[in-house]
């Protein structure tokens, strides 16, 4: 046997280990998708499936639609959240979903400041502040979505963007509450384009927020808060991202629609 069969079974033996081992978030976003009959054609497909324990399986379902969450999987392993929430309890809030409606249907996650809100709806970090803080009050795990365009790649000082957008983010919550949250990068040239960051981005870029995050709000803090990527994650680039340094899990949008592509990849993603 030559070094390279040798060094390429050692590097298999790693790549097992890594993802039979470590805990991931593994989290689907649909964004605005889907008809009644095909969420619940997705539902009947996963609702048995054994994902196993190791990972943490989110699925969030445009709201109308969380009823049949509730309903298809009351025995399952698999969560479920919200894409939005508006930070007051109730009121004249025309249009909005409130996050006790939100608990009312059993919803554990919520996205929160998630690019195509920022860009599409005028969002900005003190609103995130305000939906963290109301979320973490109601015991629901927000989701901090943070990430630059390509203009800001290329032109700007973009770690220092996402950085602010992470302690604005957090600006109303205690420090002891923020490992309760998780942050997912969405570059959001990466997001439904097709182009995903190459895994040395990735591991480049999570190292810095988990070394900022460790500086900023200390070691206990820091380490904890989980880190997930987003931006075209699919089954053909997921092992690979998965095992980028401080990658603790992913969120999915296109290639979370499909049931059998989303089992493919919570399959990767335990090893199997
Ligand atoms: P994508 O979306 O996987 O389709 O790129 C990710 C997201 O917007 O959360």
């Amino acid at each position: 046997m030559n070094k390279l069969d040798i060094e390429e079974i050692v590097r298999k033996e790693i790549v097992d280990t890594v993802l039979k081992t470590q805990e991931f978030i593994v989290a689907g976003n649909w964004k605005m998708n889907k008809t009644k009959q095909e969420v619940q054609s997705f539902l009947n497909d996963i609702k048995d499936y054994d994902f196993g324990s190791k990972n943490t399986v989110i699925v969030t379902p445009p709201s109308p639609y969380l009823y049949l969450f509730e309903e298809a999987l009351r025995y399952s392993t698999v969560l479920y959240g919200a894409q939005n929430v508006f930070p007051k309890e109730s009121g004249a809030y025309t249009g909005e979903v409130s996050v006790d409606m939100a608990k009312d249907f059993g919803c554990k996650y919520v996205l929160v400041g998630h690019s195509e809100r920022r860009s599409l709806f005028g969002e900005c970090n003190e609103f995130a502040s305000k939906k963290i803080r109301i979320l973490l009050q109601n015991n629901i795990t927000p989701i901090l979505c943070i990430g630059e365009n390509l203009d800001q790649r290329k032109y700007e000082n973009y770690k220092q963007f996402l950085v602010t957008q992470i302690v604005e983010g957090l600006s109303r919550i205690e420090e002891k509450e923020i490992s309760k949250v998780v942050i997912a990068y969405e570059p959001i040239w990466a997001i439904g384009t097709g182009e995903t960051a190459s895994p040395e981005q990735v591991e480049n870029l999570h190292m810095f927020l988990r070394n900022f995050l460790v500086e900023r709000y200390g070691e206990n803090i820091g380490k904890d808060v989980p880190l997930l990527y987003g931006g075209s994650v699919k089954p053909s680039n997921v092992k690979e991202l998965a095992l980028a340094q401080s990658v603790s899990g992913f969120l999915i949008g296109g290639a979370s629609l499909d049931a059998q592509t989303f089992i493919e990849i919570n399959d990767i993603l335990n090893g199997k």
